[in-house]
């Protein structure tokens, strides 16, 4: 497995439809392991491929990942809690309760925002094994996994915001990449 350099905002792979997936085979698995990797070394709860700069429709996430004693990151071979991929994923239906939730994005680095979203979804997807499932979120799966099906359409949580508020933390985020260009150099794309 081997860890792959993140995109950052307003980087255009970020902003374009990314295409379907035709088959699962060797070379998807094997981005889905490196996905996981980077994911879980970022740290982050979600990964959608077009933030490696792979424009498919794949997204990986963990949001039962076991924390330390103080709430701190564990090291990196023992974050793995319940990790989920999805190929190709489909929202069947979503509920009109709504959901607030504090989101950030590895793309936008140090930048949060209350976004709302509903609170429950049905998806459909293919799994790591090439096998068609469905599942039911709730709570921050839920959240987790519309943000990332959202980056697999070119949207970001900023663009659920308005314009004002997206100009003023994508200003923010350039400062916070000038800031932070040396530590960002190895790992991530600006
Ligand atoms: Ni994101």
């Amino acid at each position: 497995m081997s860890i792959m350099p993140i995109y950052i905002a307003p980087h255009s792979v970020l902003k374009k439809v990314a295409e379907p997936i035709e088959a699962v085979n060797d070379e998807l698995k094997k981005l889905m392991d490196d996905m996981l990797e980077t994911m879980y070394n970022a740290p982050g709860i979600g990964l959608a491929a077009p933030q490696v700069g792979v424009s498919k429709r794949l997204l990986v996430l963990d949001v039962e990942q076991p924390r330390g004693p103080d709430d701190e990151d564990l090291p990196l071979e023992k974050r793995r809690g319940k990790p989920i991929c999805f190929v190709n994923p489909e929202v069947l239906w979503s509920s009109d309760e709504p959901n607030v939730y504090d989101e950030g994005c590895l793309s936008l680095p140090g930048q949060f925002a209350e976004i709302e979203r509903p609170k429950k979804v049905r998806v459909k997807f293919v799994n790591y094994e090439g096998k068609q499932e469905e599942i039911e979120a709730d709570g921050l799966l839920a959240t987790c996994l519309q943000h990332e099906i959202d980056h697999l359409d070119g949207v970001l949580f900023v663009d659920h915001l308005s314009q004002i508020k997206r100009n003023m933390i994508m200003r923010r985020l350039k400062k916070w990449t000038k800031e932070n260009a040396e530590d960002l150099a190895d790992t991530h794309i600006l």
